[in-house]
């Protein structure tokens, strides 16, 4: 993966940012995403942030030799630090990190979002805290996406703040639209992942008493759940 050539995920993340934005990408790595984005035309303006001192160099080279310094700032800060209202950012993407992390990057810079920015998001794994949070601070959901790479399954959850809405525990664990579409590749993580845990209950019974029952609920929990919805 290069900024010529980019990775299926960041490829669908890319597919999200709606034309002419001026985009920030927090956490951004090397900057292929919004160096990409800039060679095809695709955006007006970027702000690449980045927390570590490494992946900060390594996106200021990338925006460098392709000669977009005028239009693609690299801050080095963390979360939304990197945006200045001046930025007038338009849609912010936070992939390639845990759910739990986007929405801690999101609750504590929250001073930073206008409202008006579009969400692009691509957690690994921790989808239903990230989507609480979304619910609780008045974003919608517009659009999910679950794409298999790698052997990796990976969701991309596109969200505006133009509630109030109300999911459902089971469409904040699932994610609404997922649920809705049922598709193959959706179906077939869920079966997967069923499997799973239903492993790991079995295993549970096996060592029942050294185990906090919460745990154990909550795992049965999801069983059904996923019971429920692959019947
Ligand atoms: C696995 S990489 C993902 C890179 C790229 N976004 C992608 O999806 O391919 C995660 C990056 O996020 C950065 N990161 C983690 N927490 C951050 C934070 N609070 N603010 C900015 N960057 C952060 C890390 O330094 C790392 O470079």
């Amino acid at each position: 993966m290069n900024e010529h050539t980019l990775s299926l995920r960041l490829e669908r993340v890319a597919a999200h940012v709606p034309g002419g934005a001026r985009l920030a990408d927090i956490g951004s790595d090397h900057g292929y995403l919004p160096v990409a984005l800039m060679r095809r035309g695709a955006i007006a303006a970027a702000v690449a942030g980045e927390v570590a001192l490494t992946p900060f160099h390594a996106a200021e080279r990338t925006v460098r030799e392709n000669g977009q310094a005028l239009y693609i700032s690299v801050r080095l800060a963390s979360g939304l630090a990197a945006i200045e209202w001046e930025d007038r950012i338009t849609a912010i993407s936070i992939c390639g990190m845990g759910g739990e992390t986007i929405r801690d990057i999101l609750d504590s810079g929250k001073a930073r979002l206008s409202g008006h920015e579009r969400l692009i998001l691509q957690p690994n794994g921790g989808e239903q805290p990230l989507r609480q949070w979304l619910m609780e601070n008045g974003y919608r959901i517009l659009c999910e996406e679950l794409l298999r790479e790698n052997r990796f399954d990976y969701e991309i959850i596109v969200a505006e703040r133009t509630g109030p809405v109300i999911y459902t525990a089971e469409q904040l664990y699932f994610g609404p639209l997922q649920m809705q579409g049922r598709s193959p590749v959706f179906l077939a993580k869920w079966q997967r992942l069923l499997r799973h845990k239903q492993k790991t209950l079995n295993h549970f019974a096996r060592a029942r008493q050294t185990l906090p029952e919460g745990k154990v609920q909550a795992i049965a929990q999801q069983v059904r759940w996923i019971t429920e919805l692959l019947a």
